[in-house]
């Protein structure tokens, strides 16, 4: 498994998802209840960036139709979306967030 940085903890805010690109994979960093979270930025019911979405109880909203995926398992809450959503595991070195989107949980 290989962890490359994503970005920094410090440009984190709470809630406030973060669009990064790693190796060619669109990624979702998000911050939030003391954790951080890596998920595949693309909604499995469409091609809509997920980090536009809001986060709610370790949730992230697609905007567009307003299924909820779990940041930790990425299980959608409820229809449209009947897929789970990739995600990645995170490391914090310092001020680093290290993602591995070499294999997916
Ligand atoms: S595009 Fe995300 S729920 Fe429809």
């Amino acid at each position: 498994m290989t962890f490359v940085k994503a970005c920094a903890l410090s440009e984190l805010e709470d809630d406030t998802p973060k669009r990064v690109e790693l190796a060619g994979t669109p990624v979702s960093v998000v911050r939030t209840e003391g954790e951080v979270f890596a998920i595949n930025d693309i909604c499995s019911h469409a091609n809509v960036s997920l980090s536009e979405g809001e986060v709610e109880d370790c949730m992230i909203e697609c905007w567009l139709h307003g299924s909820s995926f779990d940041l930790r398992t990425g299980k959608p809450s409820g229809l449209p979306a009947t897929r789970p959503v990739p995600v990645y595991p995170v490391k914090i070195e310092g001020d680093d967030v290290l993602v591995s989107v070499t294999q997916e949980s």
